[in-house]
């Protein structure tokens, strides 16, 4: 499973590609906000320091005007991915931006119809919100599952990334459900190399080697 950052911050996109941590990067409207950053720079600067896709969002609600923004985005970076919504309007204009070579990313899926009507649309990943769908009292890890299922019965491309992540199970349980790619928020991707067993190994083994005297270097 290939792991994006789910995040607009440089520092934190660095330092997680720095552990060889960064497959790609998902932003949206809302992260660019909190991030502060101009939208167009900011996609650039990502494009620039990760060799993997870039999801960067659309913000138009009718095609015509999400396919002329999508293209805008596009010509930003070789890398970059355009995200729409999965509405009628996003449908129309991921289905033109795959015929232009574009690569695409619907997001906001919450069903697996949304996801069937994505993947012929021609998208290129489908985002469906893990964490949202939880919220509610639905399990959303159920949706990553029909998905696979779906998509692997009629051969489609579409790369399923799970979003909306919100925890080291939901990282693991998107693994076990075989979603392509899971977008995960800088602090969750982190927090997956904690274990309590991992630091009180490591303490003893400190302590151990302490009373040896020895020096590696
Ligand atoms: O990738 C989508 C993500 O940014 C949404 O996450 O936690 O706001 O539902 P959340």
């Amino acid at each position: 499973m290939k792991f994006f950052v789910d995040t607009a911050d440089i520092v934190d996109i660095r330092e997680l590609d720095e552990a060889g941590l960064v497959d790609g990067v998902t932003t949206n409207p809302s992260l660019i906000a909190k991030s502060g950053r101009d939208f167009i720079e900011v996609t650039k600067e990502i494009c620039a320091l990760v060799s993997g896709p870039v999801s960067a969002e659309v913000t138009a609600l009718d095609a015509p005007t999400m396919l002329e923004e999508g293209r805008k985005l596009a010509a930003l970076a070789d890398n970059v991915v355009v995200k729409l919504p999965l509405t009628f309007e996003g449908l129309k204009a991921c289905q033109g931006l795959t015929a232009d070579g574009i690569k695409t990313n619907v997001t906001l899926c919450f069903s697996a119809n949304q996801g069937l009507l994505a993947a012929k649309a021609g998208a290129t990943y489908i985002s469906p919100f893990i964490g949202r769908l939880d919220d509610l009292g639905v399990d959303g890890m159920e949706l990553i599952e029909n998905l696979r299922i779906i998509y692997d019965n009629y051969g489609f491309e579409t790369q399923i990334l799970a979003a909306s992540i919100r925890s080291a199970d939901h990282v693991q349980q998107c693994a076990l459900a075989g979603a392509d790619v899971a977008t995960v928020p800088p602090s969750v991707l982190k927090g997956l190399v904690k274990h309590k067993l991992t630091d009180a190994g490591l303490e003893a083994f400190m302590a151990d080697w302490e009373k040896t005297g020895q020096s590696i270097l």
